[in-house]
């Protein structure tokens, strides 16, 4: 069997394993029993070479390849082929639950919770608002971090080593509503809409 049908296989596999474990649901328990479901596939690390996922061209930090797609947009999994070094403002994902497991490289996740009533919460679009940080992970080969539909993070780089990691949404990105992102020094938010604002290519 060709490497792709192999990997196409393993991912079919995985999904059908964390669809289940989130059956009734995504809440801390069923994603904290789905994150292991993806952190095999990323030990698979043969499905995952730099061949089918190469790193960025130059002047590119990133790419973002989708591997797998539920009919109705669901389940989506992307592989995020990237540089060292990036680091993203806490930001939520537009009302969909996320699990990040690494197949190699390293990066700090910060974990935030609102500390009022949020950008919806007040009826205020671009108000004042503060998080607070609530917990703080490494992700790595061998761990992973996942958030609630509402859970904010942020990313900050680790190592020298250049990442790809696997990153799983509830919904895909052009199904995300209006994401947030917070500026921790002013206390102020941004919404923006993901769609489109970078290429996705089809791995499948
Ligand atoms: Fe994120």
């Amino acid at each position: 069997m060709q490497l792709k049908d192999r990997r196409n296989r393993a991912v079919s596999e995985t999904i059908n394993n964390i669809r289940g474990a989130l059956a009734d649901g995504p809440t801390i328990t069923s994603l904290e029993q789905a994150k292991p479901i993806l952190m095999s596939l990323c030990a698979q690390t043969e499905l995952f070479s730099r061949t089918d996922f190469p790193l960025p061209e130059a002047g590119e930090t990133e790419r973002t390849f989708l591997i797998h797609e539920d009919e109705n947009g669901e389940y989506a999994l992307y592989v995020n082929s990237g540089l060292p070094g990036q680091t993203y403002r806490p930001h939520d994902h537009g009302g969909s639950w996320a699990i990040v497991a690494a197949v190699s490289g390293r990066e700090k996740h910060r974990l935030y919770r609102q500390r009022n009533g949020g950008p919806n919460g007040n009826g205020n679009g671009n108000g004042k608002v503060s998080i607070e940080q609530v917990g703080e992970i490494d992700v790595q080969p061998g761990t992973a971090v996942s958030m609630l539909p509402e859970g904010i993070h942020s990313i900050h780089a680790l190592g020298d080593e250049p990442l790809l990691h696997l990153h799983l949404y509830g919904r895909r990105f052009a199904d995300q509503s209006t994401r947030t992102e917070y500026d921790l020094e002013n206390n102020t938010i941004e919404q923006f809409v993901l769609e489109a604002s970078f290429e996705i290519e089809d791995a499948r």
